[in-house]
Order: structure tokens, then C-alpha cells, then sequence
């Protein structure tokens, strides 16, 4: 067992569903463990400026269904700086902080990675972030939620798109990986998804267009992952029309709407078990890992591999989702 009295717990980069059920479970844990636990509000920039505040079990009541972040998330440019971190390692030790879990996506692992180095202070990693794209894990706090809530958008999108005959792209979150993209356009029957991970070209979709137009299977629904080679949703839609004039042609851009909302049961129990486990890790001195989960099977990443490796997106599921839309 480790030494470990007092930690922190932060949020950081794009908030994400089920962060809170995460910061919950780190509270819970650690009082349940006779530590002092102090949430670092807004990220990397509050543990720069001092804005920690000490947690009870009450002050993470009623929050486990909501969506967002009560500690706030920011960027911090301050952070990337040797003073700023400088200031960071100050600042919890104002607080007498002795092992940290950092909540976030790459670039917060980044970040704990060098600091936790730098000052020799244990940080454990929690993958929160809606994009999945976090090596180590199948699944990341808040992924969940966000299928479900682009597929709930893009069944009323079907719905004005069958009555009107018109071809649809939606344009779906997800940075540079393609998981929100595949698993909205599996669950929403898309006809076609352009995913960064693929080479779907403009002229492959009109060639698909065509074959359906002859089957007269009706078609009218593109997801399109915002960080796809052929560009977002509005010029792969130009460029469809400038190809295809007869076609009706409309875009929806979800946007933000997949980052909010209550948590998904599965994001919620995925993030209890993620917070959960992280206070355990820290107890039994480990430190420097990214909490995943594998198999439904908890796991632990060092840092510098969950940075460095790439998420590879599942190839069956996209030749699957070729055949399944034919
Ligand atoms: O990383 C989560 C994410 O929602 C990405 O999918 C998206 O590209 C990015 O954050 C948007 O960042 P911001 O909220 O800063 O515009």
C-alpha cells in the first residue's frame, strides 16, 4: 500500500457524458478510503491559478445522471510552460496533494505524463473523451452517449428525408478518428461513411448513388466524419451536387449536441468503474497509467504508450457496414 493521504481529481480538454459519474466515483473512493479528496477546477489552467477546493461526499451528489463537468474543463497555455507548471506543482502542494487523476483525452495524458515527471508526483489517467479514439481502451467516457445521441438525431433526419426524397450528409464529431462516424452510420442504416481511416472518394459515392437510383433502393442518408479526407459535410455535399444536379441536397452539421446531455447507463457504470479504479491504483502505489477498459476487463496503459499508439478503427465493422448498406 501506498503513503497516499490527499489526491486530486480534473477534467480537461472536451468535456464528455459520464465525466461526472467519474469524478464521483474518485470522491466516493477516496473518503471511503479515509483520504482527503480536492477537485482542481477547470483543468490544467485551475491547477496553475490554485482553484482547488477540498470534496466531501456531498458535494458530488446528484450529479452521476448529468452531463458536462462540475469541475470545468480549459485549455492552458500557461501549463505548456515550464513557469506555469512550475506554478501548477505549487499550488497542490499548497494542499499537501500527493497523487492526482487527471480526466481527459490525449492531450491531457500528454500533460500529466511530463508534469508527473517532472515532479515526481503520481498521476493516474482516466480516458474521457466522446471521440473513442484513446489507445488502450475499447471505450471512452462519453462515446456512448454520443452515438446514441447522433443516431437519435439522424432517425428524425430519415424521417424528413424519406418524405421530401432528399440525400442527407451528416457531419459527425470525432477530431481525426472515425468511431462516432462508423458506429452513427451502423446504427442509423447510413448508405455511405466517410471516415478519416478510408479512402471513400467523391466519385465512389456518386457510382453508389447511381447503383441504388437503379435498384430503386431508396438512398438518403451520408455520415460524414468531420475529419475526413474529402472535406466536411458542406463540400462533399457541393461536390455530390455539382456531380449529380438532378439530386435534392441538404447538410446537418450535429455539432456540440454530441457533447451534452445525461450519460448513457453504460457511460455512467463505465465511469464509476474507470474512477473506482483509479483511487485503487494510486492506494496500491501504481502511478503514470491510463485506466482503460478491455473486454470488460479493467486495464492499465503506461503513459507514453496510450500517447504514442494509434486507436485502430475495427475494419470488419467498416466492410460490414459496406455490405449491410448495399
Ligand atoms: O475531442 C472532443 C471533440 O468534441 C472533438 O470531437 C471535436 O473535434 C472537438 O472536441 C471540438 O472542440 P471544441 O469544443 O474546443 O470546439
Amino acid at each position: 500500500m501506498s503513503s497516499i493521504r490527499r489526491i486530486a481529481v480534473f477534467t480537461s480538454g472536451g468535456d464528455a457524458p459520464g465525466m461526472n459519474a467519474a469524478v464521483r466515483a474518485v470522491v466516493r473512493t477516496a473518503v471511503y478510503h479515509d483520504l482527503h479528496v480536492y477537485g482542481i477546477y477547470r483543468g490544467y489552467d485551475g491547477m496553475v491559478n490554485g482553484d482547488i477546493k477540498r470534496l466531501e461526499v456531498g458535494d458530488v451528489a446528484n450529479i452521476l445522471q448529468r452531463g458536462g463537468t462540475v469541475l470545468k474543463t480549459a485549455r492552458s497555455e500557461a501549463f505548456r510552460t515550464k513557469e506555469g507548471r512550475k506554478q501548477a506543482y505549487e499550488s497542490l502542494m499548497a494542499h499537501d496533494i500527493d497523487g492526482v487523476v487527471a480526466i481527459g483525452g490525449d492531450g491531457t495524458y500528454t500533460g500529466a505524463n511530463i508534469f508527473s515527471k517532472e515532479y515526481n508526483i503520481p498521476f493516474v489517467g482516466l480516458p474521457g473523451t466522446i471521440d473513442n479514439d484513446i489507445f488502450g481502451t475499447d471505450y471512452t467516457i462519453g462515446f456512448d452517449t454520443a452515438i446514441n445521441t447522433a443516431i437519435e438525431a439522424v432517425d428524425k433526419i430519415r424521417d424528413t428525408a424519406d418524405s421530401h426524397n432528399r440525400l442527407f450528409f451528416v457531419e459527425v464529431m470525432g477530431r481525426h478518428a472515425g468511431f462516432i462516424a462508423l458506429h452513427t452510420g451502423i446504427g442509423s442504416g447510413a448508405g455511405a461513411i466517410f471516415l478519416p481511416e478510408t479512402d471513400t472518394s467523391i466519385e465512389e459515392l456518386s457510382d453508389i448513388l447511381h447503383k441504388s437510383a437503379k435498384r430503386q433502393k431508396l438512398f438518403n442518408l451520408v455520415i460524414v466524419a468531420e475529419g475526413n479526407k474529402n472535406g466536411d459535410a458542406n463540400t462533399i455535399a457541393k461536390a455530390i451536387k455539382d456531380a449529380n444536379p438532378e439530386y435534392d441536397i441538404k447538410v446537418t452539421i450535429i455539432g456540440h449536441l454530441q457533447r451534452g446531455g445525461s450519460p448513457t447507463a453504460m457511460d455512467r457504470v463505465l465511469a464509476s468503474r474507470m474512477g473506482h479504479s483509479a483511487v485503487q491504483t494510486l492506494l496500491r502505489g501504481d502511478s503514470g497509467v491510463a485506466i482503460g477498459i478491455i473486454n470488460d476487463k479493467i486495464t492499465f496503459t503506461p503513459f507514453e504508450e496510450a500517447i504514442s499508439k494509434t486507436k485502430q478503427l475495427n475494419k470488419d465493422l467498416v466492410r460490414m457496414a459496406e455490405i449491410l448498406a448495399m
